[in-house]
């Protein structure tokens, strides 16, 4: 066989083995397991991703059987054939991957879409970087950290009350307070944030990786206002941290915690159930009233940290779900598209809207992240408009 052939085959067998240690570190990352667990994965991963492919090209490709030198593959030695075969599927998944990307379609519910992008570095005028966490990723060329987009999406909701029509969400996750980015940059994400007057607002989890910055919440969230409240969750990095400590401060600035419970309130004649589920990470989901012999209410929103939760949100009829955790994946390959996302589902929700069964999710990109690093994929807040028009989606 050629020997550009058996190149090829080669790489092909190297992205498999790539795609099967992505999944594993994908879908570790989204179960309950601590961040120095995690890093130890990371690692592993790492060594693994530069290692196979060397010994592969290296071994197989010039040694034994030389596959890029004239050797056959008849002479391929026995241990290398179940790897081979771990190696192709795991193509396959890859191949999988990248059409599920190249092919997402928004729901139809969604029928208005635009975005702004605000360079907050550009726009105040001064360095944004600080000396948190891998602040040294953050200076690299091409890097979106500061260019962050201000989308505007339409939902046309089929259970939504009529009187409610027009109403607006703003959906913001993923803060990551670390001390990389400074205060100044999240102060002035609020101030713009905050213009947009919404109805609502959501904060879905992942406020701080470092706890000496629980106070930036003054100059920042504390900021907002809305006339039906500012509701929040946790997220995952926010368990590694000292959770409980920032729960209080939360809601002694007035942000409602709807963590693993339900609350109600009564709008324009009608009741909204807003909703919080931390899982797998803190507490457990929560229980509709219908499922307590209580009245149900005429709109059921979801804050979930994960999208994981969505199958879950399905099955219980919530109207809409506010998601973000998997930052969108944070670099996204041009065709590929995302890479790592801390699912259950690799890549599939890592950010957009999607719709199954009556439920619409809507996945945030978020704000930040503990590793200053965004390509093609960058940080993003969302006002969301609400719109009361029943729809049937095919
Ligand atoms: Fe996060």
């Amino acid at each position: 066989m050629e020997e550009w052939i058996n190149g090829l085959i080669l790489l092909i067998l190297a992205i498999g083995h790539f795609e099967l240690w992505v999944t594993f570190i994908n879908r570790t990352h989204a179960l309950p397991i601590h961040e120095p667990t995690l890093k130890k994965m990371r690692h592993i991963t790492y060594v693994m991703l530069l290692g196979f492919p060397l010994v592969l090209f290296g071994a197989v490709g010039l040694y034994s059987p030389g596959v890029l030198v004239g050797g056959e593959w008849s002479r391929l030695s026995f241990w290398w054939k179940p790897v081979f075969v771990l190696c192709v599927l795991g193509f396959l998944g890859f191949l999988v991957s990248v059409f599920r990307h190249l092919f997402y379609r928004v729901p139809r519910l969604q029928t208005e879409s635009h975005s702004e992008m605000i360079d907050i570095r550009e726009k105040l005028g001064h360095e944004l970087i600080g000396d948190g966490p891998y602040h040294y990723l953050a200076g690299l060329p091409f890097n979106e950290i500061f260019c962050v987009e201000f989308s505007r999406k339409t939902f046309v909701m089929e259970r939504l009350p009529a009187a409610w029509d027009g109403l607006t969400i703003l959906h913001l996750s993923d803060l990551h307070f670390s001390g990389t980015l400074t205060r100044d940059y999240f102060g002035e994400l609020c101030r713009i944030a905050g213009e947009s007057q919404p109805d609502l607002i959501i904060f879905s989890g992942d406020l701080l990786d470092e706890m000496h910055c629980l106070d930036w919440l003054d100059e920042t969230l504390e900021q907002l206002e809305a006339p039906l409240g500012r509701y929040f969750i946790l997220g995952n990095h926010d368990w590694n941290q000292q959770s409980e400590q920032i729960r209080t401060a939360l809601t002694r600035r007035g942000w409602m915690d709807v963590s693993s419970q339900t609350l109600q309130l009564e709008y324009a004649g009608h009741s909204l159930l807003i909703a919080g589920t931390e899982v797998p990470w803190m507490g457990e989901h929560p229980v509709l009233p219908a499922q307590r012999g209580e009245g149900a209410a005429d709109f059921l929103l979801l804050v979930s940290h994960t999208p994981d939760n969505f199958y879950w949100a399905c099955s219980q009829g919530y109207d809409l779900v506010l998601a973000g955790h998997t930052h969108g994946g944070q670099v996204r390959l041009p065709v590929v598209g995302p890479v790592f996302a801390p699912s259950v589902h690799g890549t599939r929700y890592t950010s957009g809207t999607f719709y199954r069964k009556k439920t619409l999710l809507h996945v945030s990109r978020g704000v930040s992240g503990i590793h200053p690093l965004r390509f093609l994929c960058p940080p993003e807040f969302s006002l969301l408009t609400l719109r009361a028009r029943p729809v049937v989606e095919t």
